[in-house]
């Protein structure tokens, strides 16, 4: 059977208190539906419609392109009213799974169980066991059978006892499900239109209703607050930090570690206290980063050692490259093998051939530097003439001393050197030295000013 996923996130989700729709607060970087939306991934529905509330349509905007379906939700009137706006281009002959888009930590695991267990003429519902189940919608059971799900609201001291809670999740063949929300009232302590209702209709209609428990409360978890969104947080990192370790990743504190994206690793990687990840990072075999770190779409090569205090974006290194402490690489910095560079060095759009220092307190922007090549402390590459950005060229074996300015466009020879202290603006020649700078003056019998007594 076809599957349609409807995914309920009409939520204002108030006590976010924040202009940002809930479902697209971050999580691991990434908004909370987008969560929802990989895991549902697993069961490669055809159709996925995602149900909105009024005033956010932040939230098909910031999903576009992806072939998704919305359904307006125009008031919030429950969330059987949420499903049937999900309803009208729903195809009969499909199964539909709800899902909720607050809901980000469930495993793909978990709904391929769901699905299996479940004919294609049952309902199926995904249940929990609670330590405490205040607030939740009860599951009611007799001869170990769901028989229908009580809302906290409505229900008896009695009821109130049970643990097995409602996860929102649902399973039902479509044709059921629009037949059974037809028939839904709001007869109920909170006058909406309660989803749940319909296990007790289709209970009625004799249609075996499955109580599928998920593994643990966490998957199921629900996020309405900002100290439930960190805790889902923790739980995600945690999840994540075990998969690293288990393919072989070291980390000095597991608690201290932010994956927001892709983290690959290779074998014999350690990462220290407090390291951040965004995007797309691959850590090449034997990497070591330092404390406080935090790396962006970046390719760490074979070796490489980046010490602590570094903001990486955007960068690509060979094997055995030394980074920081204290260094800024930007988008577009390739550094190839054995490159060093060190502590308050910014490089952007630049490469560094094998073997390159720059090591102090130094811009590369816009460069080209050649193998074997020494940067002095406080070198500069003037690369903007405050319009437009030009390119440095420094070829192989270069020295470069200390506190040079290159003014770009600028070619620097092979094998030449630079003084310290110039600013050079015209080509070098291959395997010349080069000095700009006036010449040292001594001004004889000089006297420092003395301090003037207040007027
Ligand atoms: C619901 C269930 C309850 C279950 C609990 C799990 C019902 C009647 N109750 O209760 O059994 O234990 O979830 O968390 O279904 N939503 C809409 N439109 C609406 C109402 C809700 O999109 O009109 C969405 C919300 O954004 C939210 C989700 O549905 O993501 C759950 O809604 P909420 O009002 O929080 O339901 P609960 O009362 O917690
Ligand atoms: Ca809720």
């Amino acid at each position: 059977m076809d599957l349609t996923i409807v995914i309920l996130a009409a939520g204002q989700g108030t006590r976010m208190r924040s202009d940002l729709p809930k479902v697209l607060q971050p999580l691991a970087g990434r908004p909370l539906l987008a969560h929802v939306l990989e895991y549902s991934r697993a069961l490669a529905a055809n159709d996925v419609c995602v149900v909105y509330g009024h005033g956010a349509d932040a939230v098909p905007t910031a999903f576009a392109g992806q072939g998704l379906r919305w359904a307006l939700q125009a008031k919030q009137n429950g969330t059987g009213h949420a499903v049937m706006q999900a309803m009208p281009d729903t195809p009969d002959d499909n199964q539909v799974l709800i899902l909720f888009g607050d809901v980000p930590l469930l495993l793909p695991e978990t709904l391929q169980r769901l699905r299996a267990a479940t004919g294609d003429d049952e309902l199926a519902i995904l249940t929990v066991d609670m330590d405490d189940p205040t607030g939740y919608g009860r599951i009611v059971r007799e001869h170990g059978k769901v028989v229908r799900n009580v809302e906290q609201k409505d229900a008896s001291d009695a009821e109130r006892q049970i643990r097995e809670i409602n996860t929102g999740v649902m399973l039902s063949p479509a044709v059921k499900l629009k037949h059974w929300l037809d028939k839904l009232g709001n007869d109920n302590a909170q006058g909406e239109y309660y989803l749940t209702d319909i296990i007790a209709m289709a209970v009625n209609d004799g249609v075996t209703v499955h109580g599928i428990k998920a593994s643990k409360q966490e998957e199921v978890m629900g996020i309405n607050d900002k100290k439930q969104l960190a805790e889902a947080e923790r739980a995600l990192q945690a999840r994540l930090v075990d998969e690293l370790m288990a393919q072989g990743v070291g980390f000095a504190d597991p608690s201290r570690v932010d994956i927001r994206g892709n983290l690959s690793c290779g074998k014999d990687v350690f990462i220290d206290i407090n390291a951040i990840f965004e995007g797309e990072v691959v850590l090449g075999d034997g990497t070591k980063i330092e404390s406080n770190n935090l790396i962006r779409d970046t390719r760490l090569g074979t070796g490489t050692l980046v010490h602590s205090n570094c903001h990486i974006e955007g960068a690509v290194t060979g094997a055995n490259c030394e980074i920081g402490p204290f260094a800024r690489l930007r988008p577009g910095a390739e550094l190839a093998d054995n490159v060093k560079v060190g502590n308050f060095v910014e490089i952007k759009k630049s490469t560094v051939a094998d073997g390159s220092k720059v090591n102090h307190l130094t811009y590369i922007g816009d460069t080209d530097i050649g193998k074997g090549v020494n940067v002095g402390a406080g070198t500069i590459t003037c690369n903007y003439d405050g319009v437009n950005k030009h390119r440095t060229t420094i070829g192989d074996d270069v020295f470069i001393g200390s506190g040079v300015n290159l003014v770009a466009p600028v070619k620097i020879g092979k094998g030449a050197t630079i003084g310290a202290g110039s600013t050079i603006t015209k080509p070098v020649a291959e395997g010349q030295l080069v000095i700009e700078r006036s010449k040292q003056m001594t001004v004889r019998g000089w006297k420092r000013p003395v301090k003037k007594g207040a007027d």
